[in-house]
């Protein structure tokens, strides 16, 4: 599914409130691993609910394969865009609302697409294999009774039951330890021709597997590069407080002294395998 934003601005209905977001031009491809970065309160959020369709603009279009969500909205069509998408919220307990964990777990797929019980259960194995959930343990338990590295894992193994064409993360990573969020980014990796957009205050996790970068500062937006140009943005991103992953910032300083790493690397193990390869050559030469 293509999205597209065409001069989206939305203000909250609060008396006196600026705008949330304002004049978001935006377009997303299938497939394309897209991270979204800003500072606390500029809007990423907001953004994504209008992504999936929650809210609806203020002013300005969203298209879902070129139909306009107003006109969508309209024709109550709504729903058949929303059930090709999964998002994880920022607070997942606040989407738990079924007594067990699999009755959560199973949710969009069993209301959207009404599979028999059987066919639900093999699915729920395939998926939750890979996040170490046990499907016995959720059908016995309540989504309120797990951990929060465990809710937030059923939380995206729900929204993943459906196969969305496109999977929407708000800061998945809040919470999670290192193991858990290497788990996490095994799952995106290999979520290969879904669409995956990453909100996030913390770029640092997702670099390796982002395609492209959208900063957003006070509701607007300020950046939108692939990956391989964000480290000749560097200036710009922390001109709008938005902190840049280390091992950007680290290369942009090594820059600075005139020191070019090649390939830009984006991991920090990456990064430091290549600086010490130069040391070992300096110490030859
Ligand atoms: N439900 C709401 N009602 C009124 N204002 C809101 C609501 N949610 C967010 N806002 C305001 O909209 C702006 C953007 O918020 P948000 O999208 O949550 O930002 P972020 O996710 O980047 O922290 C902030 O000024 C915030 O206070
Ligand atoms: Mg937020």
């Amino acid at each position: 599914m293509v999205i597209e934003f065409v001069d989206v601005s939305y203000q909250y209905d609060m008396p006196g409130d600026e705008w949330a977001l304002s004049g978001i031009d935006l377009k997303i491809e299938q497939g394309e691993k897209v991270v979204v970065a800003g500072p606390a309160g500029s809007g990423k959020t907001t953004m994504l609910q209008l992504l999936d369709a929650l809210i609806l603009p203020t002013k300005g279009e969203i298209f879902y394969d070129g139909i306009s969500v107003h006109t969508l909205a309209r024709r109550k069509e709504l729903p058949s865009v929303r059930r090709r998408m999964g998002v994880l919220f920022q607070f997942p307990e606040e989407q738990f609302f079924q007594e067990r964990a699999y009755d959560e777990l199973v949710f969009a797929l069993r209301n959207f697409f009404s599979p028999d019980e059987p066919e639900l259960e093999r699915r729920a194995h395939d998926v939750t294999r890979g996040f170490g959930l046990d499907v016995g343990r959720l059908k016995a338990c309540s989504p309120f009774s797990l951990s929060s590295g465990e809710k937030r894992k059923l939380a995206l193994a729900s929204a993943l039951m459906i196969r969305p064409q496109v999977l929407m993360l708000d800061e998945p990573t809040a919470g999670l330890d290192a193991a858990g969020r290497r788990e996490l980014m095994r799952i995106i990796a290999s979520l290969e021709e879904t669409t995956v957009i990453i909100v996030t205050h913390n770029q640092e996790d997702f670099l390796a597997l982002a395609h492209r970068i959208v900063g957003i500062a006070r509701g607007e937006k300020v950046l939108d590069v692939q990956k391989e140009d964000l480290l000749q943005r560097i200036d710009l991103l922390e001109s709008h407080a938005i902190e840049a992953p280390l091992v950007m910032r680290v290369q942009h300083w090594l820059r600075q002294e005139g020191v070019a790493i090649g390939g830009a690397p984006c991991e920090m193990e990456e990064l430091v395998r290549t600086l010490a390869g130069m040391v070992q050559l300096r110490g030859k030469g």
